[in-house]
């Protein structure tokens, strides 16, 4: 089994090779290592791993959902600074990055994706912030005790969706403020959310087929 210092930087190089870093879409306050098309940097994730099946490269791209979420918390610092925030499903870690930058006091940003993990510390490192970072489920977990919990663009499968909701709920009743970022995925449970802003996105054009999207910004009822 490969030595996991090495693997980390191994995980390091692939991610700098096959990305290059630009500004999100709606996000040029920050920069990220990002993807070009999926498919051959998903065949090359397979490769690297030795293994077919893995899960697409999220990581490589701002999703809508999490791009309305950063624009959010970019535009309206009071919901952060100062706060304990928590991104699940952080997948390149633009909404993490976009509560460091608005001044949270601190920012953990978990995926289950261990390149995730490698793109997100790469990431906060190009922007020069502060986000602690771990390759975990919390799931199946209590939610952990910090004050605001962001999920950008975690509503694209149906148990999926269920599972986060369930979850944030549980976050949500333990007094934590949820901030969910959604395009009008299928699988919003819209009677449950309240909207707080909507925007108008550029997007990402490997991963959406419309070049502008409308993505909400919501909390639970
Ligand atoms: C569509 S991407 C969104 C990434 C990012 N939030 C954004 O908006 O750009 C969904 C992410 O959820 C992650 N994910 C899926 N199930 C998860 C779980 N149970 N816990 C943490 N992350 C999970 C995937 O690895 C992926 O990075």
């Amino acid at each position: 089994m490969a030595d996991p210092t090495e693997q980390q930087e191994r995980r390091r190089a692939f991610v700098r090779a096959y990305t290059r870093v630009q500004a999100p879409p709606g996000l040029p306050e920050l920069r990220l290592h990002l993807g070009g098309e999926v498919t051959p940097l998903w065949q090359l994730t397979e490769a690297e791993l030795d293994r077919e099946g893995v899960d697409p490269p999220f990581w490589a791209f701002a999703w809508a959902g999490g791009q309305a979420v950063a624009r959010y918390l970019l535009d309206t610092a009071s919901e952060v600074s100062g706060l304990r925030v928590l991104d699940v499903a952080s997948g390149s870690g633009l909404c993490a990055l976009a509560a460091a930058r608005a001044g949270a006091a601190t920012v953990r940003a978990v995926d289950i994706d261990p390149f995730s993990v490698t793109a997100i510390g790469l990431n906060a490192t190009l922007n020069d912030l502060d986000v602690q970072v771990a390759c975990v489920d919390l799931l199946d977990d209590e939610p952990p005790d910090v004050d605001v919990v962001l999920a950008g663009d975690v509503c694209y499968e149906r148990a999926m969706a269920q599972r986060f909701l369930a979850w944030l709920e549980r976050a949500s009743a333990a007094g934590a403020r949820v901030l969910l970022g959604d395009p009008g995925r299928g699988y919003l449970p819209r009677d449950r959310l309240v909207r707080l802003a909507e925007y108008e996105l550029p997007t990402t054009p490997e991963v959406e087929e419309a070049p502008l999207r409308v993505v909400g910004v919501y909390t639970l009822r």
